[in-house]
């Protein structure tokens, strides 16, 4: 019997001011109408100062716990995505599992920007089967706004913030339901099209998002449809397979391209990007959240989540719901 890491609750967390398109082109030589046409975002959440890594991931965590119908002391391990946390160290992990009033059990951050979620997930799904942990909280929290150059019309009308996460828990049934497979990728030598120019060890630099917006927009397509191809190969599985595609919302004309490439219908993408913009790590389980929660994606589904960042990293998660 295989045992297999089953979703069994999301949780979600904007922050509450919204700074729309005409906003920024009231301070940027910017358009409602430019950024709309080139990446289908209207709006976008913007944290306020008391707003952290750790406490919107807390927020969002507790949500996905109430969802779950599960207490802090039922789960094993806290894995956050994040390229923004509060401190160098402590891990925003642990900082949550603090805030969550969690004592036992174990928590770590991951590092790979916009795919940081597809990282987080695929190993908690290790430590499940692996049988390190039962049930694993797998959290994205972002404050991009603290990183963005915001004279910089290029990336600063890209990006929002906000967390999201999902409790993922062991099964041991037959019902094909749960994580099917993840693949990873990640490609060093094409660090320089999408970084931050500093950090605690480097801080004579800005510490602020670089981007090479068009080179970027190339390589996702490209990486994830073929990131795609290799999940549904492994599983003999084909595109007609697919209930959903929950991608990572960095630009709607990224993941038209990727669900035209799988022949999937508008209807069977959901999208988040119009109203969050690009959160990083936490578009998936923000995507995920609202999808479930709404009653779009049903038990039983197959689901196919994609992500592309800085690294380059990339990768595919294919999970039944
Ligand atoms: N408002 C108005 N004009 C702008 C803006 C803006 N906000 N930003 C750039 N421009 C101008 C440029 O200056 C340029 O002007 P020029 O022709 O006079 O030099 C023109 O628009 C075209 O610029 P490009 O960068 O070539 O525009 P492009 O069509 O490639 O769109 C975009 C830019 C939206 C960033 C696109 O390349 C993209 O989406 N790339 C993917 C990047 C991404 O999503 N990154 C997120 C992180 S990675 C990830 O999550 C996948």
């Amino acid at each position: 019997m295989a045992r297999r890491s089953r979703l069994v609750g999301v949780g979600g967390f904007l922050p509450e001011r919204i700074v729309t398109n005409v906003e920024l082109a009231s301070k940027l030589d910017t358009s409602d109408e430019w950024i709309r046409t080139r990446t289908g975002i209207t709006c976008r959440h913007i944290a306020a100062p008391h707003d952290t890594a750790t406490s919107m991931g807390a927020a969002a965590a507790a949500r996905a716990l109430s969802y779950a119908g599960l207490k802090a002391s039922d789960i094993d391990a806290i894995l956050v995505a994040t390229a923004t946390p509060d401190q160098a160290f402590p891990a925003t992990a642990v900082r949550i599992q603090a805030e969550l009033g969690m004592t036992s059990g174990f928590g770590y951050d991951i590092s790979s920007a916009c795919s940081g979620f597809v990282f987080a997930l695929t190993t908690a799904d290790s430590l499940i089967r692996s049988h390190q942990a039962q049930r694993v909280l797998v959290i994205g929290s972002e404050v991009y706004s603290r990183i963005l150059d915001w004279s910089d019309r290029g990336t600063c009308v890209l990006f929002g913030d906000g967390a999201g996460a999902v409790i993922l828990s062991a099964s041991e049934s037959n019902d094909g339901r749960g994580i099917l497979t993840t693949h990873l990728h990640s490609d060093g030598q094409l660090r320089d099209l999408l970084y931050v120019d500093g950090a605690v060890g480097q801080p004579e630099k800005s510490g602020k998002l670089r981007m090479s917006g068009r080179d970027v927009f190339r390589h996702a397509v490209e990486k994830l449809s073929s990131s795609v191809d290799e999940a549904l190969s492994s599983c003999h599985l084909t595109r007609e397979n697919i209930d959903w595609l929950v991608p990572h919302q960095a630009n709607i004309r990224i993941i038209e391209r990727v669900a035209k490439k799988l022949s999937l219908p508008a209807d069977r993408v959901v999208i988040t990007v119009d109203r969050h913009a690009n959160t990083s790590a936490a578009s998936i389980p923000l995507a995920l959240d609202e999808a479930i929660r709404d009653g779009r994606i049903r038990e039983g589904e197959l689901i196919i989540m994609e992500a592309l960042g800085g690294g380059l990293t990339w990768g595919t998660v294919l999970m039944r719901l």
